[in-house]
């Protein structure tokens, strides 16, 4: 009789701490990243040719160019900052890209109240071939949180392709982060590959790439709409693959959609590979559009030292970014899809709903929607996101939209008609 109270006191303590892990890897993740990571990323711009000097540029620009003021706060270094280990197998960034050190940038970046991101994989070697933080995750964890990191991407080259494996080499990391003294956000980029919206965040991690990296491209069929497969995902194409995670997608759990490439202009260099031309601007309007839509995080990529008018309108708006950020922290659903149409709707915490209307042609057509369809009755006050102007109220919407653009409205409900 004893022994069998002893049992139940044990399975009751066993489901006491598991609900308690759960609910704490939960609550850990919601104020780790409660609104989607905004920043920039180095890999697009600089790829591996990164330095001290020029991420100091970037910091200095964030805050220059308004970006600080519109929510943009880390600076994301990616792959290539390595040096290999020391001799006490700490793992040392570069020396003569990083001569004074990433704990001199770190406090540099954070001076001007601005966070700092560093990149690592789970294997030997980067994608890139550097040194990666397999079997020395604790150590490198607890380097990362003595330098001052705040987020870490954490990519999966060169690791064994099951999933079994993949969970724990990234809960590894993400407990080593967690046991590191310092809060560092946990970015998971196995490329969607082993659908990480089911685990990533009981692995530990606040957010995960849903797909493989993103190219300057409107889409992978491309060319005059012939079917030519060039590999590599464009901006169609990630809007596509997200449509059906919106489920996955709250507070502290967010669908990464990779960076936003706005200002790019089909570069050379990682997003130039695969058939990436570069976007029009419309395009990249478009990107920004839907990339709040779905409540992704927001990484620009292009070189935010040297920013045109029409880039910066894209990146600094500041209302559609309030639609990415806001609190409820629900992606967008798919109401609406054609071929020629999308239309999304995203509810948001003040009761206001954010619609998206995007038009998949490539030349402007007028599209009439009454909101009824979409199962919002009533009047709504309709205020156009990127012309900055009242569309009147009512319950329904006409008008002309462009060949790839994207409308974005915001929905006040304004009466009962
Ligand atoms: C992978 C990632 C990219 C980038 C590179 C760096 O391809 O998906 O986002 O980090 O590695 O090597």
């Amino acid at each position: 009789m004893k022994s069998f109270a002893v049992k139940i006191k044990k399975v009751k303590s066993i489901i006491f701490s598991t609900v308690f892990l759960c609910s704490s890897i939960h609550l850990v993740a919601q104020t780790l990243a409660p609104v989607p990571p905004m920043g920039w990323m180095s890999w697009n711009f600089f790829a591996e040719n990164i330095n001290e000097n020029d991420i100091r540029e970037i910091a200095d620009a964030m805050v220059n160019t308004g970006m600080k003021d519109a929510g943009y706060r880390y600076i994301f270094i990616d792959d290539a900052w390595q040096g290999g280990r020391d001799n006490k197998n700490n793992i040392i960034a570069d020396p003569r890209k990083f001569p004074s050190g990433i704990k001199a940038l770190a406090d540099y970046v954070h001076g001007k109240g601005l966070k700092l991101g560093i990149y690592s994989d789970a294997a030997q070697l980067t994608c890139g071939g550097y040194t990666a933080s397999f079997e020395f995750e604790k150590q490198d964890a607890g380097t990362f949180a003595s330098w001052g990191i705040d987020y870490l991407k954490y990519d999966y080259c060169g690791a064994p392709e099951d999933s079994t494996t993949a969970k724990l080499r990234y809960k590894t990391m993400a407990d080593a982060l967690r046991n590191s003294g310092r809060e560092i956000v946990f970015g998971i980029c196995e490329w969607g590959q082993r659908y990480p919206w089911l685990w990533a965040s009981s692995a530990g991690g606040q957010l995960w790439r849903m797909s493989g990296d993103i190219r300057d491209k409107w889409k992978n069929i491309s060319v005059n709409e012939v079917a030519v497969f060039q590999g590599g995902y464009g901006i169609l194409d990630m809007i596509d693959d997200n449509a059906v995670l919106s489920n996955y997608a709250r507070p502290g759990r967010w669908n990464d959609m990779d960076m936003l490439i706005a200002g790019l202009y089909g570069k050379k260099g990682p997003s130039g590979d695969l058939g990436g031309i570069g976007c029009t601007e419309t395009q990249y309007q478009t990107q920004m559009s839907m990339w709040c839509m779905m409540a992704s995080p927001l990484a620009a990529s292009n070189d935010i030292r040297n920013m045109n008018e029409a880039t910066k309108r894209i990146l600094l708006n500041k209302d559609v970014i309030a639609i990415d950020q806001d609190v409820l922290g629900k992606q967008a659903e798919l109401k609406i899809k054609s071929d020629s149409w999308y239309v999304f709707l995203k509810p948001l915490s003040n009761g206001d709903y954010a619609l998206s209307i995007l038009n998949k042609t490539g030349s402007p057509r007028n599209f009439k929607i009454n909101f009824n369809d979409i199962n919002l009755q009533g009047s709504y006050e309709i205020y156009d996101l990127w012309a900055h102007v009242k569309k009147g109220r009512g319950n329904k919407w006409q008008g002309n939209v462009l060949g790839h653009e994207t409308k974005v409205f915001r929905l006040k409900r304004s009466g009962k008609n």
